[in-house]
């Protein structure tokens, strides 16, 4: 049977014939599941995006940004807040900020959780991994315990009830496995009126010569629109509609993988609010010139991130007279906006958002129908990145923050040398043991003899003592000392609220 006469006119106008080959092939199910996923990417929409994908992906092979003539500067300190930097009492000062904005109800975390974790390379969403933790919790539910907890202590400082709502951005690929994950934990006690799944839309993967790419005889390769679809994703979901219905007017959003994060961080809100700031981002000091994170910067006078995948080695190798790294403004994907930013960059600014091209191997059926898995890469897929709104910002300010207590990523499996299942659960072991020691904690091993304590861990080894403390008895740090001081305890140790309940009653 023939294609439709007005399909197959629109694609062949759009230089796309090739994805009906093998609808003759095909059966009634196939052929409607193409049609409809054809419908989605109205024809003119689909040629223009192949020509762009090809033309960016020249465009890309001349090289770095910053080669082409642009002027790269680093932020300049008065917009560079520090929490190494800062005295305590401003630092107070800013938390209490921020706990006042929650505890009104006018902060929402937003999480983008639509990528396909490749490099980790497990068949369902990072958010559901493991890292191998005394308590077997996976990434969304220390997030979800993270967003009760402070709930919990913003309400208290100001004899409120408050909710942080928790929009999660999914896809294609994450959507479903995340729904049914978060109904079989009963949404990890948290209203699920406050929790908000929506998707981000999908783009073919592109040829060097522009045809979109049939991954199956009757399917064309899809991949997320990078997590710089978040801002269609927000029209397209109406989410801005339902922010402003809760009275929602700052919004902390984060990626998914990071252990350490600190959702909805009080003194990183207390910051960017107290600072008027309209868009912040939160770094750290990059450790070493090739790390794969994008460094916060002014690329012609204008804030950016510039990728790590895009900055060249030249540039990420400089240093100061101090011998720090020029460029040290690590991007941690944590940013901070009004809703009124968003707003305006949703209405206005989304068409005029980057495309950025990544090459990738993606399976293709050949023109006689057999499916090949290429060893080169093969494909174009463009992205958009969440942090490129950041020219658009009136009043941007970005806010250094420690590393060992705030960003370890999970990225790679364990194979890998760095940002491993292993690096994050000595990141947050190493963390919490910490905690412990301050609150006046001691620990035993299991004949009872006192283990030394260590205080300065190097980051590559393991805590000389196991300690988890649950999110819900502690979001960061604070309140231990009640529970822990001049006591100890058996590595491995988990202080959780039935602990608490034993301590209390001991
Ligand atoms: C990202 C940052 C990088 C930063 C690093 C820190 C971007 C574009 N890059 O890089 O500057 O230094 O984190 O760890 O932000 N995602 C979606 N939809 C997509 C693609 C990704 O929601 O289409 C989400 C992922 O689920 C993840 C987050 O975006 O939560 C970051 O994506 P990932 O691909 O891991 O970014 P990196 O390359 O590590």
């Amino acid at each position: 049977m023939a294609p439709p006469e007005e399909l197959r006119a629109r694609l062949a106008g759009a230089g796309q014939s090739h994805l009906l080959r093998f609808w003759a092939e095909l059966a009634p199910a196939e052929r409607d599941s193409l049609r409809a996923a054809l419908a989605l990417l109205p024809a003119e929409e689909l040629g223009a995006h192949c020509r762009r994908a090809a033309a960016e992906a020249r465009a890309a092979e001349r090289g770095p940004p910053e080669r082409s003539g642009r002027s790269m500067e680093p932020v300049p300190a008065e917009f560079l807040g520090s929490v190494s930097r800062s005295e305590p009492a401003t630092l107070a000062r800013w938390e209490a900020e921020g706990f006042r904005q929650i505890s009104q109800s006018k902060v929402a975390v937003l999480l983008l959780a639509g990528g396909q974790g490749t490099r980790l390379g497990v068949a369902y969403p990072k958010g559901m991994y493991r890292v191998g933790l005394p308590s077997g919790k996976t990434l969304y539910q220390i997030q979800a315990e993270r967003i009760r907890k402070l709930e919990q202590l913003a309400g208290k400082k100001y004899s409120t009830t408050c909710t942080i709502p928790w929009y999660i951005m999914t896809s294609e690929f994450t959507l479903g496995p995340t729904e049914r994950f978060f109904i079989e934990h009963d949404y990890f006690d948290l209203d699920k009126t406050n929790v908000i799944m929506f998707e981000q839309r999908m783009l073919p993967a592109v040829t060097f010569d522009g045809k979109a790419i049939l991954e199956q005889k009757g399917k064309v390769a899809m991949a997320p629109d990078g997590n710089g679809g978040l801002y269609r994703a927000l029209v397209d979901n109406k989410i801005l509609d339902d922010m402003e219905r809760r009275g929602i007017q700052y919004i902390h959003v984060y990626c998914v993988d990071n252990i350490l994060v600190k959702m909805a961080d009080p003194v990183f809100i207390g910051f960017c609010v107290s600072k008027g700031a309209d868009c912040g981002a939160k770094v750290v000091e990059k450790a070493y010139p090739t790390e794969p994170v994008g460094v916060v910067c002014r690329v012609d006078g204008v804030y950016q991130v510039v990728e790590y995948s895009e900055i060249s080695l030249e540039t990420a190798q400089m240093r100061s007279p101090d011998g720090r790294l020029v460029y040290s403004a690590g991007n941690i994907c944590n940013h901070f906006f009004t809703l009124g930013f968003l707003e305006t960059v949703a209405q206005k600014f989304e068409p005029q958002l980057k495309q950025h091209v990544a090459i990738k191997k993606v399976p293709y059926v050949d023109e006689e129908g057999n499916l090949v898995k290429p060893l080169k890469p093969n494909g174009i897929k463009l992205e958009k990145f969440v942090f490129d709104v950041f020219q658009f910002s009136k009043n941007f300010v970005a806010f250094e923050v420690l590393r060992e207590e705030e960003f370890s990523p999970l990225k790679n499996a364990d194979t890998a040398d760095t940002d491993t299942p292993t690096a994050a659960r000595r990141a947050l072991l190493s963390q919490h043991y910490r905690w412990a020691l301050k609150a006046g904690a001691r620990f035993l091993d299991e004949n009872g003899s006192r283990i030394p304590e260590k205080l300065n861990l190097s980051g590559t080894e393991d805590p000389p003592a196991v300690c988890e403390i649950s999110p819900l008895v502690s979001y960061f740090g604070e309140g231990l000392e009640a529970h822990m001081r001049s006591k100890a305890f058996y590595s491995p140790f988990i202080l959780d609220e039935s602990k608490i309940e034993m301590l209390e009653d001991a």
